[in-house]
């Protein structure tokens, strides 16, 4: 097999200018956010880098909630069961019970942070059920804009921190590392005036990498334009290890908007099954209850795997989700954004069926991180949807991604206390091991992965993309935001590609047709890094890691 090389840096000219601080965060959504309000009440000063406005990324745009045992009929050990089952024999038992023991707390601290969660009449918070749950233990906020919430909620805590430094328009490009290996920062690209304009350093001992998810590597995805898989990318180049990037997973129900519609894509989140919405075939016969006990609410893999057979058996480009029954009212006060979306479609979910098919949502692997976030380059902590813990194995049950970024940003400060890194002076840049990959391929290459790589996979699909993947020529590409990132895009997708490869059995998201069951052989994770000599070296580690 023909060896995968990835070079050290992306290319850039050199840092004009530096700051300075105790931590460094990268991204603002609910990881990021979480992390810099945990650095302070630590008493450190924090830099926050963020690629678009602070509010950007895929946490404002969360629906369904977020997961936690909060009810009496619940406990951690519940959660704990549907986690594993969904996760489909790869969840790191340790991480799960750090997620479902301390979610509880987490989310009630969240709510004194001011966050406003719908409540019941009695006062008590609202639950809702979503796939793959056997409990109601959804929380939510306005309905479907959990997200909006949870962000508004945290981003008021940080502006007003004088602490807190927020660098909007800032792209990330690579760590910084010393002679001892350890991260002393990253250097950046800020779109600003003044001093801090063009190429720069952001120094500190602690880097904490929160950059979200790789959604944009598909040509149809739920994650905004800023999920370019960044973070993944540059904690690769610096020699961090990452796992699980096979592991993707495709939203069943993303509203339907034709053959040709590219980027982020409507939402129609699961809670509207879990309110009673039914999939229809495009016979408009129900058919989740022949598949699975839990019918409509079955875990998020097995419910898109279902949905493509349904459309291959047809030859139909989607299915429908009725939705009728759940009245003009539980839409208005359930599902008001979704509601909206729709209408100005010209689709009006009280009266008609919805059109929906997969679409790509979440990405379950990512840099590996201990149960504190530490990653494997001293100084270089990780958390949220950039990071694996382990938690979510070969599929991520519904709403416990918000949870997850919760929880685990929390305990990195508890890491970074206690290891205490060290400053020193890094190395950055040397323009002969870098690279660029235009943005004019961008496109073709989402199309490239959207067929061969996406829901149904096989060896053949998937050495196309790659064989397509080896020829993109670099030429032409220059410094700025848009190649950086097709750069970034370009190698996850090549590592997602040699693991999917790799992984020759159907394990929750991974669907191989050409190895159409699990295999014992593979209930391990493959963990990949890059050489000193840059080359990609992929190897197999137990589920715990
Ligand atoms: P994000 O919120 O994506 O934030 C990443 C941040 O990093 C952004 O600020 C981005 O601008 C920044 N960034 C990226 N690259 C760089 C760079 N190079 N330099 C500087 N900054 C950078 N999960 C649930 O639990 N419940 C739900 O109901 C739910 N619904 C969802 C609905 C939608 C439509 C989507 C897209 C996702 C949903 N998810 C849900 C998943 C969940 O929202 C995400 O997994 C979670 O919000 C990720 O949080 P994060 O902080 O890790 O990343
Ligand atoms: C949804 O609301 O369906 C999304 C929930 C999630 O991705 O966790």
């Amino acid at each position: 097999m023909s060896k995968i090389h990835i070079p050290r840096w992306l290319t850039s000219d050199p840092p004009g200018w530096e700051i300075d601080s105790d931590v460094i965060v990268i991204g603002s959504g609910v990881a990021g956010l979480s992390a810099a309000i945990h650095a302070r009440a630590a008493g450190r000063k924090v830099v926050i880098l963020t690629k678009a406005q602070i509010d950007e990324g895929s946490t404002r745009w969360a629906q369904g909630g977020i997961a936690a045992a909060m009810s009496e009929e619940d406990s951690p050990s519940q959660h704990r069961d549907d986690t594993v089952t969904a996760g489909a024999g790869l969840c790191n038992p340790q991480a799960v019970e750090v997620l479902v023991t301390e979610g509880p707390q987490a989310v009630r601290d969240l709510i004194s942070l001011g966050a406003n969660f719908d409540r019941e009449p009695s006062g008590a918070i609202s639950l809702t059920r979503e796939g793959g749950h056997k409990r109601d233990r959804i929380a939510h906020a306005g309905g479907d804009a959990t997200g909006a919430e949870i962000s508004r909620a945290l981003v008021s805590a940080v502006v007003n921190d004088p602490g807190i430094e927020i660098i909007e328009n800032a792209l990330a490009l690579d760590l910084i590392i010393d002679a001892h290996g350890a991260t002393q920062g990253v250097t950046l690209h800020v779109m600003g005036s003044g001093q801090r304009d063009g190429i720069g350093a952001a120094l500190a001992p602690a880097v904490i990498l929160t950059t979200g998810g790789f959604g944009q590597v598909f040509g149809q995805t739920t994650n905004p334009y800023v999920s370019t898989g960044d973070g993944i990318a540059l904690a690769l180049r610096a020699g961090a290890k990452v796992a699980d990037l096979e592991f993707v997973q495709f939203h069943p129900t993303v509203l339907w908007l034709g053959p040709l519609a590219q980027g982020q894509q409507p939402l129609v989140s699961e809670a509207v099954r879990g309110e009673g919405a039914q999939l229809l075939d495009p016979d408009l016969q129900p058919f989740m209850h022949s598949v699975h006990e839990m019918g409509d609410l079955a875990p998020r893999d097995i419910v898109a795997i279902e949905i493509m057979k349904k459309m291959r058996a047809f030859g139909a480009a989607h299915v429908w989700l009725d939705g009728r029954a759940l009245g003009a009212d539980t839409w208005v006060r359930r599902f008001p954004t979704i509601l909206a979306s729709a209408r100005s479609r010209g689709i009006d979910p009280v009266t008609d069926l919805i059109p929906v098919g997969p679409a790509q949502h979440y990405v379950s692997g990512g840099v590996v991180t201990d149960l504190f976030g530490r990653t494997n380059i001293p100084g270089l902590y990780a958390a949220g949807e950039v990071a694996c813990t382990g938690v979510h194995g070969a599929n991520r049950l519904a709403s416990n991604s918000l949870l997850e970024g919760l929880v685990y940003s929390r305990r990195i400060m508890t890491a970074i206390e206690f290891d205490q890194p060290e400053r020193h002076t890094g190395v950055v840049g040397s323009p002969q091991d870098s690279y660029l990959v235009p943005h004019r391929v961008r496109r073709d290459m989402q199309s490239v992965m959207d067929r061969n790589a996406g829901v149904l996979r096989s060896e053949a699909s998937l050495t196309h993309a790659k064989n397509w993947l080896a020829k993109i020529e670099r030429t032409g590409a220059r410094a700025c935001t848009e190649d950086w990132e097709s750069a970034n895009l370009f190698t996850v997708s090549q590592v997602l590609i040699a693991n999917a490869l790799m992984r020759q059995e159907t394990r929750g998201s991974h669907w191989r047709e050409d190895y159409p069951e699990s295999s014992t052989d593979f209930e391990v994770r493959l963990v990949s890094h890059r050489s000193p000599h840059g080359e990609l070296v992929t190897t197999t580690s137990g589920i715990g890691i």
